[in-house]
């Protein structure tokens, strides 16, 4: 559904559920049950819940639906007391007409939300390595529409020519229609400032016909440098009906190749992580705001150029986010390594292909269709039905299948593989042909290394950090230097909560470059040290700068990860020499990186050795000082550092943002073994999302702030005050 003639209606649900029966006010996004952060048994959502709300209809001449752009795992609506039929699958949209149900005025909606883990539906059937957090987790709309209406908007194209900023673009859009009676329609689309009109009979029904084809010259490409997004305005005229639609759109030229991805002619290199979409406490009940975060924080602070959304469809607006800001994207049917021989189950598995494919056509962030449930088996007769179906509904983009072991059957466009074979040794990716078994070349990616392998928490010790960061490092380095490798996507981007058959016995998998509140661990630096050094000069030595935190007193090598040129290491102000990337400095299992680090090796001193200050300086290719990073001999607990992703919130839907709070030296440096908490009070329309009392994990925390929903333009204020007394106040204007 892509209509404009829509009302979003997230705010002012009643809700109860099995166990509690009192009724209460919520908005939507919303989580049947908020969780602990970890030790939680995932029983306690995984239940039966009731959404309750009153709509009012003024029009009796209107079509009208609802669309559920996503809840956990399967609901039942009743309009007015007349039930409906059911709706499966957790991660794609349900639009569900309810026209002969409703009458002018007030209309009562009911929803019976089913969160248990259901064998009939995918990911369910065996265990699972994540949460699937339940409840009316997405936004709901209301349509008001005329008996014909514009369903979707395919916008297919093809670049006849270009010049790798700007080309010659034919505009082929195929529209979907939905109409009470065969009629005749005018179709009117406006592209660029471009007006195109067609005329179509079309038949009773929900069909797609194709638009007139349009070439225009001189269109600005969409890259990942360059995210050129276009407006496109469709209006439906017919004798019963009018309609309009407005999508975005992006063009560009993407090829991808068994010798690299392309677009427009530019070669790129895939290098990314995998995002679960949940949070602490509220699962995956978080709105548009802080959905793009996670695309910022990806793109812009970790400098990646691909995002695999594993292991199923994720929302819009981090999707809309990553078209904004040039950020790749593989997305997948839901799923976890087991097929149900079961037929309904079989069937959903196709439901929620073409759900994906009809709902994210039009993002020019995504480079493929992935049709296989993650790491499953073969399964010709399913995955040629995906297959088939994918290509049928999309015929411009490759399919790919996430496996894990080697020699699978390929049916897809791209052979996608999770290769964890680097546990630290000398192995470090396997190639090609070994993975595929084919006598051929075909487009191969890696889609997961490193993960379970070597789970890395936030608060474990420096080794282990740097070790995390290396393996991420090497598998990067492998990747760049075989040409075979379209590219490399790391398990994974944040800790998430998980089953108890997995993780570290408390619900949490701890494979992230950053932990599950999106803090920074030494991996996530091997990432942001590869950005061009124009865009922001980045110098991460990987040490706690002590005499006892490593092994034997040991305190190099440090490994420098920076994309300055060079880096001095002065010890209590006195030079120990400028280390440039020459061989002596460098680790040659990371020689493949854009910035490999500089491995800097001077004199350790031992255990009673006088400890001193130190500072990295880094210098451009130029010999220009462009960065440094002190660290103090003697470290003491000096403030906090607070940080807050955005100052605005609105108040008149669910909103929310991040605020990450630090306990820092004199340096600015984060104190890893910190034992402090801190309070958060808040004093206005807003409410901290979990607990007001938190502790720092690994000398940092963060948590989100939503707003109240209230309608009140005011100010907001927050006070965060840690037990050993250092207190920030924040302000956050409602909107
Ligand atoms: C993979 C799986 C991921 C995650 C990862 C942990 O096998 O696809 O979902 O469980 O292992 O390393």
């Amino acid at each position: 559904m892509i209509s404009n003639n829509k009302i979003c209606i997230s705010n002012n649900w009643q809700y109860f559920n099995e166990n509690e029966s009192n009724k209460v006010t919520i908005n939507i996004p919303h989580n049947n049950v908020n969780v602990p952060y970890s030790y939680f048994d995932e029983k306690i959502y995984q239940i039966i819940s009731y959404y309750e709300k009153n709509i009012n209809i003024e029009n009796d001449k209107k079509r009208i639906f609802l669309k559920f752009d996503g809840v956990m795992t399967a609901f039942t609506l009743y309009v007015n007391g007349k039930k409906l039929s059911e709706q499966r699958g957790g991660y794609i949209p349900h639009s569900i007409e309810i026209t002969d149900y409703v009458k002018v005025g007030e209309n009562k909606i009911f929803v019976e939300v089913d969160s248990t883990e259901r064998n009939d539906i995918p990911p369910f059937g065996y265990v699972v390595d994540y949460l699937t957090f339940c409840g009316i987790y997405r936004d709901v709309w209301k349509y008001e529409l005329d008996n014909t209406f514009i369903k979707n908007l395919f916008f297919k194209y093809e670049i006849l020519e270009h010049n790798g900023t700007y080309g010659k673009v034919k505009c082929m859009p195929i529209i979907q229609v939905d109409c009470l009676n065969d009629e005749n329609i005018d179709i009117i689309y406006n592209i660029l400032n471009n007006k195109v009109d067609t005329n179509i009979n079309v038949k009773k029904g929900v069909n797609r016909y194709n638009l007139n084809e349009i070439i225009i010259e001189n269109v600005e490409l969409w890259s990942i440098e360059n995210p050129k997004m276009n407006l496109c305005n469709v209006t439906l005229i017919s004798d019963t009906s009018k309609d309009n639609a407005s999508i975005n759109v992006g063009f560009r030229d993407l090829k991808i190749l068994d010798n690299g991805i392309f677009i427009n002619n530019e070669k790129i290199k895939l290098m990314g992580l995998n995002r679960h979409q949940s949070f602490p406490y509220v699962g995956y009940a978080m709105p548009k705001r802080v959905q793009e975060e996670d695309a910022i924080i990806l793109k812009e602070e970790l400098g990646l150029n691909t995002v695999r959304c594993s292991h199923y469809p994720q929302s819009t607006y981090f999707l809309d986010k990553c078209d904004n800001i040039g950020l790749l994207v593989l997305e997948e049917i839901p799923g976890w390594q087991h097929i149900s021989k079961d037929e309904s189950w079989r069937n959903q598995v196709l439901d929620d292909v073409k759900a994906m494919i009809e709902r994210d056509y039009n993002h020019p962030s995504i480079i493929t269709w992935g049709v296989r449930i993650n790491e499953s088996g073969d399964d010709e007769e399913l995955y040629t039905k995906t297959n088939n179906l994918a290509k049928e509904l999309d015929d411009t983009r490759l399919t790919s299948g996430v496996r894990c072991y080697e020699g699978s059957q390929l049916l897809e466009g791209i052979y996608t593989m999770n290769d964890f074979v680097h546990n630290g040794g000398e192995a470090i990716l396997r190639n090609r042909k070994t993975c595929t078994n084919l006598d051929y070349p075909v487009p191969y990616m890696v889609t997961e290394f490193c993960g379970h392998i070597y789970p890395t928490k936030k608060f474990d010790c420096e080794e282990k950090l740097v070790e995390h960061a290396l393996r991420h490092a090497r598998v990067q380095s492998c990747c760049k230097l075989d040409d075979e490798i379209l590219g490399a996507i790391g398990w994974c981007a944040f800790d998430y909560n998980t089953h108890f058959d997995f993780g570290s016995g408390d619900r949490i998998c701890y494979h992230g470059v950053m932990d599950m509140f999106r803090m920074p661990k030494f991996a996530s630096y091997v990432y942001k040290s590869q950005k061009d050094i124009k865009k922001e000069v980045v110098l991460e030595p990987l040490t706690y700068w002590s005499r006892g935190e490593k092994q034997m007193g040991i305190v190099f090598p440090i490994y420098v990860f920076t994309n300055c040129n060079s880096i001095e290491l002065k010890l209590n102000n006195i030079s120990k020499g400028i280390f440039k990337r020459e061989k002596q400095n460098l680790d040659e299992k990371l020689s493949g990186l854009n910035n490999p680090p500089i491995v800097i090796n001077t004199i350790n001193g031992e255990w009673g050795a006088s400890w001193t200050d130190a500072e990295f300086i880094g210098y451009d290719e130029n010999n220009n000082i462009v960065g440094s990073k002190k660290f103090c001999a003697s470290v003491t607990y000096e403030d906090i550092k607070v940080d807050m992703y955005s100052n605005e919130l609105y108040c008149d839907r669910l909103d929310a943002t991040r605020i990450s709070v630090k306990a820092i030296d004199k340096e600015g440096n984060i104190l890893p073994f910190i034992s402090d908490s801190i309070d958060i009070e808040v004093d206005g329309d807003i409410e901290v999302i979990g607990l007001n009392r938190l502790n720092f994990i690994g000398g940092s925390i963060a948590f989100w702030v939503k707003s109240k929903v209230l309608n009140n333009k005011s100010t907001a204020t927050i006070k965060i005050k840690s037990f050993y007394g250092y207190e920030k106040e924040l302000k956050i204007n409602l909107i």
